[in-house]
């Protein structure tokens, strides 16, 4: 194939590209969301005391799998909404380009008061943070434990020194909030479950590490919609053979569908197509899309658990009932997430 076209039209997996596709706030709800629901479970820790409390209060915030900080920013200002106090950030991830790209994102924050940033390897059991911090996070990133690993064994054991290695990392009147998909995600636990890499079941081997440790959990589901941009019928026939992606526009809807499917694979394309899946995989895709139909088009439900653990067992009546505080105002956090998602599709009309 012609090397000159984008990674996408040689039918190959090229993260920056297809995570910028599935980050694209008109078209996924999960960013919008993850913040009123970071800065509602902020007030309701506050309502009990747990980690936040009164002005004038500092608190230490560990982010494990920072990225280039983009999220961090937006998780820090959530807490921002909810607490007038200020917080030390520390920023953990594996390459070093993000870390020192994360520093200088954070570091600008209103309500942060420090930002350090390193590299670390969550999963070898890597020290996190010197001393122990009030707040650890750990988003879409435990995933990465089945990168290059030649068993399942070897993964659990990179998911339990992950998950030790946090806990290790949280005082005991703190809490560690981990956020993935998982099993019943159309995302994780049907398309990419059946056709690609992604971890599907991020949550139970989560739970089951923090219980190896004895800590306990509590859950908040936070569910999204990710909507694929409709495509006329014929163009599905298409997209099953590789060799056509030359011809789809730069920026065409048939490519972003594409970069869509291909995010939530994590992998290449054209594997899928030299192991015969690929018609299949898009046959799939689509008949999902179908059945998950509101006014706004076909999407995929991304469906995520937020799994809050702690090392002091006496604080769960707390979190439970801050929990069920933030799982109240669901619907709510649902509607201003779609005004958000509709905005930004009128900024993008516009631009
Ligand atoms: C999908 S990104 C998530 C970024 C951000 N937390 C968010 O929610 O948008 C996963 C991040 O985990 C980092 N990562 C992967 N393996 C890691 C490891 N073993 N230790 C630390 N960070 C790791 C990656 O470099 C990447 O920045």
């Amino acid at each position: 194939m012609n090397t000159k076209l984008s990674p996408i039209q040689r039918g190959e997996f090229f993260y920056p590209e297809c995570f910028a596709a599935f980050l694209r706030g008109d078209a996924n709800g999960q960013k919008h969301k993850t913040q009123h629901v970071i800065e509602e479970l902020v007030r309701a820790l506050r309502s009990e005391a747990v980690v936040f409390g009164d002005e004038g209060q500092t608190v230490d915030v560990l982010d494990v799998g920072c990225g280039p900080g983009l999220y961090s920013q937006k998780f820090l200002a959530s807490i921002g909404k909810a607490f007038s106090g200020k917080i030390n950030y520390h920023g953990v991830d594996i390459l070093p380009e993000f870390v020192s790209a994360a520093v200088e994102v954070v570091k600008s924050s209103p309500n942060v008061a420090s930002a350090k940033t390193k590299t670390g390897n969550a999963f070898e059991g890597d020290e996190l943070v010197e001393g122990r911090v009030a707040l650890a996070q750990a988003s879409h990133m435990v995933y990465h434990a089945a990168d290059g690993s030649r068993s399942e064994e070897e993964t659990d054991q990179k998911v339990d020194n992950f998950v030790r290695a946090i806990m290790d990392s949280v005082a005991n009147d703190g809490i560690a909030i981990f956020f993935h998909g998982g099993e019943d995600s159309d995302m994780h636990g049907k398309v990419a479950k059946k056709f690609g890499p992604l971890m599907s079941n991020a949550p139970n081997r989560i739970d089951i590490s923090a219980k190896k440790g004895n800590k306990e959990i509590v859950e908040l589901s936070v569910s999204s919609k990710l909507y694929f941009p409709d495509l006329p019928a014929a163009t599905y026939e298409k997209l099953k053979d590789i060799e056509n992606y030359k011809n789809f526009q730069p920026d065409s809807d048939e490519l972003r569908w594409l970069k869509l499917l291909t995010f939530v694979l994590h992998c290449d394309l054209k594997a899928l197509s030299a192991n015969g899946k690929l018609g299949e995989c898009i046959e799939f895709t689509k008949e999902l899309l179908a059945q998950n139909r509101d006014r706004d088009g076909g999407f995929l439900m991304v469906r995520g658990s937020m799994q809050i653990i702690m090392n002091d067992p006496a604080l769960k009546p707390k979190i439970d009932r801050a929990v069920a505080e933030v799982a109240s105002k669901m619907t709510e956090i649902d509607r201003r997430t779609e005004a958000e998602m509709a905005r930004e599709a009128q900024v993008l009309r516009k631009a």
